[in-house]
């Protein structure tokens, strides 16, 4: 059976990451989580303290964007890949809620957008990929055959990441997160360079209401139906 490209967008903490690692795994494709690549240049400016509460020294990131290096890495016994920053495996340290706050200014930069873009696509030049985000069915894969765009409410995934970041010990509150998730909805979908916005061929799955396994039997039924049309 040929392979296709599978995107998957929609806003932050809907569960994107979940569905794709689950497709990938079940049909033995590679799955990229092209925000992680977004966070990870977040990080990367944080350390070099060219991004903080008071002040964005954006050229200087877009001068050295030339030394930011990312990789993944598969872990088999995870069933996904760890993101790599110039050699460090930075997966845990990119989920943090301050480097949440800062990646939608980040992710704004037209010339970081560029450069992960040509990543992204070159990783899945050759079919056979899962990759979720916010652009991936618009403009890292237009062409890509199978588009779902997955929702679920704001109180749910501030709720979901809540959860998330208390079970890794994180110090934060509900309001912190809620905030921070209806403010990078704000930004991602009114930003000028690959706004947040659903492909006109894109299948829309809100999840708010159905448990991991139904959302996976429903998507899974699409994804067979695409797969036998191919
Ligand atoms: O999926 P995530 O929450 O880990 O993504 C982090 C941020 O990166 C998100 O707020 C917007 C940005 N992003 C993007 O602009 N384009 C993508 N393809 C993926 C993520």
């Amino acid at each position: 059976m040929s392979k296709i490209t599978i995107a998957i967008d929609g806003f932050s903490s809907t569960g994107k990451s979940t569905i794709a690692k689950q497709l990938a795994n079940k049909l033995h494709y590679v799955y990229v989580d092209s925000g992680s690549m977004y966070r990870a240049v977040t990080l990367y400016a944080m350390q070099l303290e060219y991004i903080s509460k008071n002040y964005f020294l954006k050229e200087k990131l877009v001068e050295d964007l030339v030394n930011i290096e990312l990789r993944f890495k598969y872990r088999d016994d995870l069933g996904y890949a760890e993101i790599y920053l110039n050699g460090v495996n930075v997966e845990k340290k990119i989920r943090t809620l301050e480097v949440s706050n800062f990646v939608s200014k980040i992710a704004e930069i037209p010339e970081v957008r560029r450069k992960l873009v040509e990543q992204q696509q070159e990783m899945g030049k050759d079919k056979g990929v899962v990759m979720d985000g916010r652009d991936i069915g618009t403009v890292v894969f237009p062409n890509a055959e199978l588009k779902l765009f997955i929702t679920a409410s704001a109180e749910i995934r501030a709720k979901r990441r809540f959860d998330e970041l208390i079970k890794r010990g994180d110090k934060v509150t509900f309001e912190a997160i809620y905030n921070n998730v209806v403010e990078r909805d704000r930004i991602d979908s009114t930003r000028e360079d690959s706004p947040l916005i659903k492909a006109d061929d894109a299948i829309e799955i809100d999840n708010s209401n159905l448990s991991l396994e139904e959302q996976f039997e429903k998507i899974y039924a699409i994804v067979q139906s695409k797969l036998n049309a191919n």
